[in-house]
């Protein structure tokens, strides 16, 4: 613990010092003039001037190294039926080739690309071909439908889209290329080129001109160096929700992504070079590039790429079936993959039945942890059971138990202590100090440590708004909690409209934009029940047009079906209802937070700002008709 005290103190102040030993690590090309460049404070730039390349660090120096037989990437598909190893020295020709490809197509530095694909080395393969040109990739999670894809193509400003015919469902293959192409004609932004790889299970209808099979274009490619990339220059955009229906593109640089990452490895996870590595996520979703491709890869883990669910490929013994043949040491996922393992398997019989001597801890984020998943995880396990909490804008953990810096007691329902680098304080309404141990908004005093979001893709103003202009000085992150005596952080719960579903993050204000385009709609809320499975899921009221003859079930089922074609299979939007009013503060807001309340069964008295309290039984109505709310004993 003390060596946690020491470097928390050292990168606070003297953040420099800090961070250019971690990026000495690297390779660089050209060596940065100002480690931290506050020119243009609130946005800070870090190691500005540098020169390096991301995939480099990532691949090519371990394969100079010695190291081009380790395997990188573990394949494991139990979807697929298929497994595959790639060694470093396969992962540099394949990464090589696809960016001779690319290149050859006119992609160079700084041009954005995106990669909509399934959980397949290949993916892999693209990001790192994107790192290694330079370009910008933009990976859109496979649960999204075509208009999300849409947007994130235009937004990005796609020059190029690499995509998998299809992705892997349990009982359902999902159509990617069809998604893609009917992305493609609703788009503004029109890419000349797509590379498809034709995944045997439904290899897809190629568009002559534009469709172009992926095998054919990198056998023929030539392998493509490693470009000097700015420090400072986008490695990649991740879309991410924020309150309204568009999307915000989080940027990541490449210097002080690459420095902080490598950092992580060793003093957060504790994982040294050639160990094997499992973050059981999504290349969609944050951890899924920082974990599953970039930190590993930067420390020369073997990172484990899996393509299934924790339950029903086969059983809820899949996750320890493959810690144990594949030797992982430490993993990482969301707890709701573990709630549905241990609905399944209550008793922890499966995990008796593997191998798990390797493993040395179990990190979980992406939601707030309960103590129950925990304390079952601990038992079964027997290894530290990390809670961590962290964003899509800062890349990497803001709170953690440091467990190669000093292991901090757990305690339940707690993401420990802030990271090295994360100045984190509790604040008031006005930006007072809240005393330990009371819930405020949880803030970082700027600037945030390299790794984390320089900006948001052209959207510098509304990174100001909505995350530098509430309190001066600090980066907002909405999310609330305290900070207790001890310096323990507890997250409690987002202060703006996002939910958290299945650890997917969701925007309602999308899901009601969606509902409202509906013609019969007039008005809708959407807000987050509690889940015992999900943590949270999304339920929808809405008030119909004045005239509506129809039947409110039709509706619903239309509505149903409309939020999943316009958001996705993803947005787990399935209980809506038709109400003949919402309810609203006298001055017309609605009011959300009363819903959820009523929703989960609390008591909850009717606001004094609300305008009728005499319409709340009947909301009551419609939620018990969907299987919430207080039940009659
Ligand atoms: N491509 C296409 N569709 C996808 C998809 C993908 N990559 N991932 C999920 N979907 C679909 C699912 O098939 C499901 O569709 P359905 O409504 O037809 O059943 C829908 O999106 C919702 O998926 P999800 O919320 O993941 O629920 P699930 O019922 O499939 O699985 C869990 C439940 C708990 C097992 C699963 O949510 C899980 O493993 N979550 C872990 C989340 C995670 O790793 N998050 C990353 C942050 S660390
Ligand atoms: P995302 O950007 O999708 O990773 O979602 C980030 C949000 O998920 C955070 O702002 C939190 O609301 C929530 N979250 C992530 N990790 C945790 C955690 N360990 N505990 C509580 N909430 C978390």
């Amino acid at each position: 613990m003390s060596e946690y005290r020491r470097l928390f103190a050292e990168a606070r102040d003297d953040a420099e010092t800090f961070w250019a030993r971690a990026a000495e690590k690297l390779l660089w090309r050209k060596r940065w003039r100002a480690v931290l460049d506050d020119s243009d404070a609130p946005f800070y730039r870090w190691f500005a001037g540098g020169e390096l390349n991301t995939c480099e660090n990532a691949v090519d120096r371990h394969v100079r190294e010695g190291h081009g037989e380790q395997p990188a990437i573990l394949y494991d598909s139990p979807l697929a039926g298929a497994q595959r190893t790639v060694t470093y020295a396969e992962l540099q020709t394949e990464t090589a080739r696809l960016a001779g490809a690319l290149a050859q197509r006119g992609i160079g530095r700084g041009d954005a690309v995106v990669i909509y694909m399934a959980m397949t080395p290949e993916a892999v393969f693209a990001m790192l071909a994107c790192a290694r040109l330079g370009a910008v990739h933009s990976v859109v999670f496979g649960g999204f439908g075509a208009k999300e894809l849409a947007a994130r193509i235009d937004d990005a400003g796609a020059k190029i889209v690499l995509a998998s015919s299809c992705g892997l469902e349990p009982g359902r293959i999902v159509n990617y290329k069809k998604l893609l192409d009917e992305a493609l004609q609703i788009s503004e932004c029109k890419p000349e080129h797509c590379i498809i790889l034709r995944r045997e299970q439904m290899p897809g209808e190629m568009t002559p001109g534009r469709d172009e099979d992926w095998n054919e274009a990198t056998a023929k490619a030539p392998e493509a160096e490693c470009a000097a990339v700015a420090a400072t220059d986008p490695l990649y955009i991740l879309y991410t929700s924020g309150t309204t229906g568009k999307p915000k593109g989080i940027v990541r640089d490449n210097g002080g992504h690459a420095a902080a990452l490598l950092w992580t490895m060793k003093n957060i996870y504790d994982v040294a070079p050639g160990e094997v590595y499992w973050a059981a996520s999504d290349i969609g979703w944050v951890v899924g590039h920082s974990y599953i491709v970039y930190a590993p890869l930067l420390n020369r883990n073997t990172t484990v790429l899996y393509e299934g669910k924790p339950v029903g490929t086969p059983d809820a013994g899949a996750f320890w079936r493959v810690m144990a043949e594949h030797g992982v040491v430490s993993m990482f996922t969301a707890p709701t993959a573990l709630r549905a393992i241990k609905k399944e398997d209550p008793e922890g019989k499966l995990p008796r039945k593997h191998n798990l001597s390797k493993l040395r801890s179990q990190f979980l984020a992406g939601e707030r942890s309960d103590p129950d998943t925990i304390e079952w995880l601990e038992k079964h396990l027997r290894v530290p059971v990390i809670d961590h909490w962290w964003q899509t804008e800062t890349g990497w953990a803001i709170a953690a138990n440091p467990l190669g810096i000093g292991r901090f007691p757990v305690k339940a329902g707690s993401a420990t202590v802030p990271m090295p680098g994360f100045d984190l304080r509790a604040l008031g309404e006005n930006g007072e100090a809240i005393p330990p141990g009371e819930l405020g908004n949880l803030a970082v005093k700027l600037p945030l440590p390299p790794g984390t979001f320089p900006e948001i893709w052209r959207g510098r103003e509304r990174m100001r708004e909505e995350y530098l202009s509430r309190y001066e000085g600090y980066y907002l992150t909405g999310d609330s909690g305290m900070i207790d005596a001890d310096g323990y952080v507890h997250i409690m719960s987002r202060i703006d409209d996002v939910i958290n579903v299945a650890a997917h993050r969701l925007s309602t204000g999308q899901m009601e934009e969606v509902l409202t385009s509906h013609p019969d709609v007039a008005e809708a809320a959407v807000f987050g029940v509690a889940d015992e499975l999900k943590g949270e899921l999304p339920l929808g009221l809405v008030v119909l047009n004045s005239g509506v003859a129809r039947a409110g079930g039709e509706i619903c089922e239309e509505l149903v079906a409309l939020v999943r074609k316009e958001i996705g299979a993803v947005a787990a939007f399935k209980k809506v209802a038709v109400v003949k009013r919402l309810p609203k503060t006298r001055s017309g807001k609605i009011l959300r937070k009363t819903m959820r309340k009523l929703a989960n069964g609390e008591e909850s008295p009717a606001p004094a700002t609300m305008d009728d309290p005499a319409i709340l039984p009947e909301i009551a109505q419609a939620l018990a008709e969907l299987g919430h709310g207080k039940r009659e004993k």
